[in-house]
Formats: structure tokens, C-alpha cells, sequence
């Protein structure tokens, strides 16, 4: 089963699709068998990445799917090591559904006021809705969610602990 990464933002054009596929990239090139989920199917900007990699046979191969639905898409975590979302904006019910089964949400963001406020009240409401819970890494300072589907209640994740930072895995993290 894949870990989950989603990447989100209510704003667009902050980076999504650019921290998905830097991520997707790095995790492939360390050995990992990789799926962007591209969930922004009007405009496809991973998808089209996917394209021009495919035919300028770049390597190390990311796969990259559309997705019309974060239900679809997370099927595919059967056959992955890791799934990246790459999430549409503007979509508050798509956002909480990426966010509810990630190992590690990933907020872009400017960094002005009016672009940092927004992602700060997302990341507030997504704690109060209850659709996660997790720690600022001190590190790297990416989201990190509880994995409640696969740990027994009152258990910590080994895997929430390590899924940003390397060195505390005893796997090889790529970034
Ligand atoms: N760290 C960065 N520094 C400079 N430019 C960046 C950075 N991250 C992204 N960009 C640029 O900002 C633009 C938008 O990036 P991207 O498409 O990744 O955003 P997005 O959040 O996925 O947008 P959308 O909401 O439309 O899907 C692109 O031109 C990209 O190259
Ligand atoms: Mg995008």
C-alpha cells in the first residue's frame, strides 16, 4: 500500500504541481515505484509533464494519471510505493479529502502576507475539521498527519514521524 502524499492550496498558482512533481521525482530516483495523481483535470499540468518526460524518454519514469475523483485516485495506492496528489484549487471538499489519507500534506505558499494567510487558515481548519491531526515537522516545516487507517488507536506512526526528513527512517528518504 503507497504512502500518501498530498499537495494543496485553496489559492492557485502556488506551487502545487511543481512541489508534486519535485517530490514525485525525488522518490523515483531513490528507488520508489511513483504515482502523481494529477486532480486538476482542467488544466493537466502534471499530466502534460508526464507527456514531454515520455517523450523525451526522461528517466527516472513517474507515473502520472488523471483523476476526476481523490476516490479514484486512491486506488491506485495499491500498486505504488507512493501516491502524490496533486491537488486543484479553489475545491475545499477535494483539499479535505486529499488531506484525510496523507502520510504528509504539503502547503505551497508565497511568501507575502496575503499569500501565506490563506494557507495558515486552511491548515487551521483542516486540524478543526477534524479530517487530520499531526505536527509541524522542525525540520522542514511540512504538515505531518497521523496515518489513522493503518495504526492502532493510540499507537504513534513510525512512518508519520520520518515521512519528511531522512535521516530518521530506516528506509532511504529521498528528500
Ligand atoms: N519556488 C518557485 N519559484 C519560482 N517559481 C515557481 C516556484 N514554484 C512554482 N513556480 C512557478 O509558479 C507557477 C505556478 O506553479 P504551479 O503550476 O506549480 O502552481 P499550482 O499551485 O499547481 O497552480 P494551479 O493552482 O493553477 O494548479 C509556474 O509557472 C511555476 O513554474
Ligand atoms: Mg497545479
Amino acid at each position: 500500500m503507497a504512502l500518501v502524499i498530498g499537495v494543496v492550496s485553496q489559492k492557485g498558482g502556488v506551487g502545487k504541481s511543481t512541489c508534486a512533481r519535485l517530490i514525485a521525482r525525488e522518490y523515483a530516483h531513490a528507488g520508489w515505484d511513483v504515482k502523481i495523481a494529477d486532480l486538476d483535470v482542467s488544466q493537466g499540468t502534471s499530466f502534460d509533464w508526464h507527456v514531454r518526460r515520455l517523450q523525451q524518454q526522461m528517466q527516472p519514469s513517474v507515473a502520472v494519471e488523471r483523476f476526476g475523483t481523490v476516490e479514484q485516485a486512491l486506488k491506485a495506492r495499491a500498486h505504488y510505493d507512493l501516491l502524490v496528489m496533486d491537488g486543484a484549487p479553489h475545491s475545499t471538499t477535494a483539499t479535505l479529502k486529499i488531506v484525510e489519507p496523507s502520510t504528509l500534506a504539503v502547503l505551497p505558499t508565497g511568501l507575502s502576507l496575503e499569500d501565506l494567510k490563506p494557507q495558515v487558515l486552511l491548515a487551521h481548519e483542516l486540524v478543526k475539521k477534524g479530517s487530520t491531526s499531526g505536527n509541524w515537522c522542525s525540520r522542514c516545516a511540512a504538515w505531518e498527519t497521523a496515518t489513522r487507517s493503518t495504526n492502532p488507536p493510540g499507537t504513534t506512526s513510525r512512518r508519520r514521524a520520518t515521512a519528511c526528513c531522512p535521516d530518521r527512517s530506516p528506509r532511504s528518504w529521498p528528500i
